[in-house]
């Protein structure tokens, strides 16, 4: 019998498997929970989109064909709204996709990615597949990316430059002057991917815009998803805004239908859905405040966020914390790598479970 171990690639064996825990049921049986309310994965709580549930609907009866390979159709849609060219957009099977796919199309082996720290963990898992190495940066005193010390750990070997804006898990934004600065002395042997997942709920005033850049040919990748604002995570559709000249080298690595048929009608769909996308808005932008009152009022340190999730330093072991909350029906998120011993990060539910998680917060605390 052949030694598995000798089967597989070098450095497999030395990634972690992402995992966010349980499963839902799995916590609802342990905990003897009659629902589970989920604030843990940044989803929205409004559902899917209405116009992208009745476009999958009609489209259900196709998916004996394969899907059109480039999303043709959903890349036409996105490059309109935003004064791009379909060559400037490439979708694929969530921003995860993305993320893997510039990945796969630019790290050699001992290259180098710099990233702020905390920030989304998948980068620096997919850059370890590719056997890469990640530079890890502090956040700055706001909890936003710190570009002048990022700027300062690029070096000769540094391929990719990730920023995540807003950033994940603390909501945090960089100031959009910063962020020009940032970009105008970006040294032309790296890739700047801007991660601006959750940059729809942001206030448009504080976000600022690469889209010109990218039209420029700068060395430039804005990732995007359906999964957040449109309702979709489900169904996994992200994309990325880039000069073609990029793009074409990303294109290469990825299979032929990266966005099943239904993904690419449902995004479609969302992306005319303007009443759906307003109310989107509107709950995250409500119930942050809301969130932010409430919390402060219990005596929480609660960062200010531009995305549809809060960071809150609850001033209790924030393992323990989860666990409470998690005992009462609320599944928020606990990353002891974030390096924060007290802080959560949670995203919102409906207007009435927002308010039980609240009296639950109070109620762990003794306030
Ligand atoms: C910062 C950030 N980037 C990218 C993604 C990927 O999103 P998806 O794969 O659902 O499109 C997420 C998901 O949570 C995220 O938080």
């Amino acid at each position: 019998m052949i030694d598995k171990k000798s089967l597989v690639r070098d450095g497999v064996m030395e990634l972690p498997v992402y995992s966010v825990g349980k499963t839902s049921s799995q916590y609802m049986e342990e905990y003897h929970l009659s629902r589970l309310v989920r604030m843990n994965a940044n989803e929205n709580p409004l559902g899917p989109s209405p116009l992208a549930q009745k476009a999958m609907a009609a489209a259900i009866d196709e998916v004996n064909f394969y899907p059109e390979g480039s999303s043709m159709q959903l890349r036409e849609s996105i490059s309109r709204r935003l004064d791009l060219t379909p060559e400037m957009v490439f979708c694929a099977n969530g921003g995860d996709h993305i993320i893997t796919s510039v990945m796969k199309a630019f790290l050699n082996e001992g290259d180098e990615i710099v990233i702020g720290s905390p920030s989304f963990v998948i980068y620096e898992i997919q850059a370890q597949g590719m056997r890469a190495n990640t530079i890890k940066v502090a956040l700055d005193q706001n909890m936003a990316f710190d570009l002048p010390k990022i700027a300062a750990a690029i070096t000769a070997k540094t391929k990719i430059v990730v920023v995540v804006n807003p950033n994940n898990p603390t909501g945090a934004v960089v100031e959009p002057q910063q962020m020009a600065d940032f970009i105008a002395q970006l040294p032309p042997h790296c890739l700047l991917l801007l991660d601006e997942a959750y940059v729809d709920f942001a206030d448009r005033s504080r976000i600022f815009d690469v889209m010109p850049l990218i039209r420029q040919d700068k060395n430039i990748i804005s990732l995007r998803t359906f999964s957040k604002y449109y309702g979709l995570a489900g169904l996994r559709v992200g994309y990325a805004l880039a000069p073609q000249s990029v793009l074409d080298m990303v294109r290469r690595v990825v299979e032929a239908y990266p966005v099943n048929l239904l993904a690419q009608v449902a995004a479609v769909a969302a992306l005319e859905d303007r009443e759906f996308a307003a109310r989107s808005l509107a709950a995250a932008q409500q119930t942050r405040a809301f969130f932010t009152d409430e919390l402060r009022k219990l005596g929480c340190r609660v960062l200010e966020s531009q995305a549809n999730f809060l960071f809150v330093d609850f001033g209790r072991d924030g393992k323990y914390m989860a666990d409470q909350l998690l005992r009462r029906g609320y599944w928020v998120r606990f990353d002891p790598s974030w390096g924060y011993a007290n802080s959560l990060r949670f995203s919102f539910a409906s207007e009435q479970d927002n308010r039980g998680f609240i009296k639950a917060v109070a109620q762990i605390i003794g306030a």
